[in-house]
């Protein structure tokens, strides 16, 4: 029999300060997170489920886990704590490269602050994993304690697990979480929703269920010839938000503020209210827009952040549920059905109320790309070679695998172009670590197959005369994507133009700490399921140490 839908009630993660106030200062904190094995309730009617789930006990911990409420220019330390079992809840694969304690026990984990601006000792490299009480350890792990700087915007972050090989699993055993960073002297004259009661994250993702309660994942690989086990993509049917499937949440009729994270594997949505409501688009990523973009719809891809403002009091009806269209894989996989079409639902209060919260006209301007030197310009080729002995397909960039040595080195403080030419089937959300970046533009490549040719034998898009194949059909970048983002949809068959900026932090502020130090960042694809970090480094490849 089929699940109820919006049985349980929304939970609001609890919040965790990463900073303190002593004699009325704001002062750094320590904050010590674990990671444990317990059981988490889904839905009303599934038998509590096995999960990896973060918290500063187990008792406490929750899936998603806490949201850390950070203070701009105050450091939020964190000493990420591994309490997991031997062994893991899902099947994973010991045929990719995968982080592997020599032990071979102990589920390696490290963690990634995405869209955090931070020395690279703690941006959680893949490879930087550690085991239970860091027993084992990963060739470029260097320290326990990690440091989020908070120097930059204000905004919506999050964290998830990192590790090599293992991304995908850890996280689809629930080790995602949502981290805020406020700036009030910038926000509050905004007057947007900003109260806890009214300014909420939504993590949301899909998952599948066995009758037992277990996370459902298929354990045959798709070529187990090769990789028994891998699959490099997850959908599931349940859409969950902030561990509970198809919640309900019942609001006062006025504006509220969610901050939406789509922390699923590979799902991307699309969202709509069934009762026409809109969305006001605030933010994208961890970046505000120069003004709010209103939309009946947007399409959120893995790891993406929607920041959006929903006025309850323009409803016409009682309740509004905020349902998905998106097909998957997107854009031409299946259509969605009647359980994954749903998200979950809204029940409006009927009182009318004071509401004195704002959507101001203007909200923050950041420096334009025509405002930065362009000191470099770089193609970044994405393609995936198939042979016999390797199935599923491994993606490239630049013809290298993502064990090449680093290629990429950009200049802390500058700025680059960027031509990402996907050359693959599938849309990549490529995610860049320690920068942020605009989209200029997207263009069709035509006669691609002979382009494609060239660039399997020459792996140099210059020398292919990428030019000569970039001139189809150019597509605009939607008004709430235009801002600084930190993923972008690359089109399969499109060039994406982008501008990066290393190390974005407001406007004239100085870089404050060493970047070139080991053991460097990564871009990627956010997609879970390529090679390697499936989610995460899943495209990952290159390294940019800077
Ligand atoms: Cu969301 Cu490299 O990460």
């Amino acid at each position: 029999s089929k699940l109820r839908m919006f049985v349980d009630e929304l939970p609001d993660m609890p919040r965790i300060h990463g900073y303190e106030v002593v004699n009325g200062v704001y002062k750094p904190k320590l904050l010590k997170i674990g990671m444990f094995h317990k059981k988490w309730k889904f839905h009303r009617d599934i038998p509590a489920t096995p999960v990896f789930a973060y918290g500063t006990s187990k008792q406490t911990a929750t899936v998603p886990g806490p949201t850390i409420e950070a203070l701009h220019g105050v450091s939020t330390y964190v000493t990420w704590l591994n309490h997991l079992p031997p062994n893991h809840i899902l099947p994973w694969d010991p045929t990719i490269p995968i982080a592997s304690p020599p032990s071979k026990t102990g589920i390696p984990t490290v963690v990634h602050l995405h869209g955090g601006i931070d020395e690279p000792e703690s941006d959680g490299h893949s490879e930087s994993w550690f085991t239970r009480n860091f027993r084992q350890r990963g060739p470029t792990w260097t320290k326990k304690k990690y440091r989020y700087h908070n120097v930059q915007h204000p905004g919506t972050l999050w964290y998830h697990d990192h590790a090599m090989g293992l991304t995908r699993v850890n996280l689809l055993a629930g080790l995602v979480g949502a981290y805020v960073i406020r700036q009030p002297n910038v926000e509050l004259p905004l007057e947007l929703p900003y109260d806890d009661e009214f300014d909420r994250p939504l993590v949301v993702f899909d998952r599948s269920f066995r009758y037992d309660g277990s996370i459902y994942m298929n354990s045959t690989g798709n070529n187990p010839g090769i990789h028994p086990q891998w699959q490099p993509e997850y959908f599931g049917d349940t859409i969950v938000v902030n561990g509970k499937a198809w919640p309900y949440k019942v609001v006062r009729r006025r504006k509220y503020r969610f901050r939406i994270i789509n922390a699923s594997n590979a799902r991307f949505f699309k969202f709509y209210f069934t009762n026409n409501l809109t969305f006001i688009h605030v933010a994208s990523d961890s970046a505000y827009h120069e003004r709010p973009v209103i939309l009946k719809e947007f399409l959120l891809a893995p790891s993406e952040i929607a920041d959006v403002v929903v006025d309850f009091s323009k409803s016409q009806s009682d309740s509004a549920i905020l349902a998905n269209d998106a097909p998957y894989p997107y854009p031409s996989g299946d259509p969605v059905n009647e359980e994954n079409g749903m998200v979950m639902k809204f029940i409006i209060s009927k009182h009318e109320e004071n509401d004195d919260s704002k959507i101001p006209k203007e909200l923050i301007r950041y420096p334009s790309p025509g405002e930065y030197h362009v000191a470099k310009t770089r193609h970044i080729a994405m393609y995936e070679y198939t042979s016999d002995i390797d199935e599923p397909t491994h993606l490239y960039i630049n013809g290298k695998p993502y064990e090449a040595p680093v290629t990429e080195i950009p200049k802390v403080g500058t700025s680059e172009v960027w031509y990402v030419i996907n050359l693959t089937e599938d849309n990549h959300p490529l995610h860049i670590h320690l920068g942020l970046f605009k989209v200029l533009d997207q263009t069709e490549l035509v006669n691609e197959d002979e382009f494609k040719d060239c660039m399997l034998k020459h792996n140099d898009a210059v020398k292919c005369q990428v030019e000569k194949y970039a001139r189809g059909e150019k597509v605009e970048v939607p008004a709430h994507e235009k801002g600084w983002k930190n993923v972008y949809k690359m089109m399969p068959g499109y060039v994406t133009k982008i501008l990066v900026r290393f190390s974005f932090i407001h406007s004239n502020q100085s870089y404050p700490f060493d970047a070139t130090a080991e053991p460097g960042y990564v871009f990627h694809c956010h997609v879970s399921y390529y090679y390697l970090f499936f989610h995460f480094l899943v495209l990952a490849f290159v390294c940019i140490c800077m």
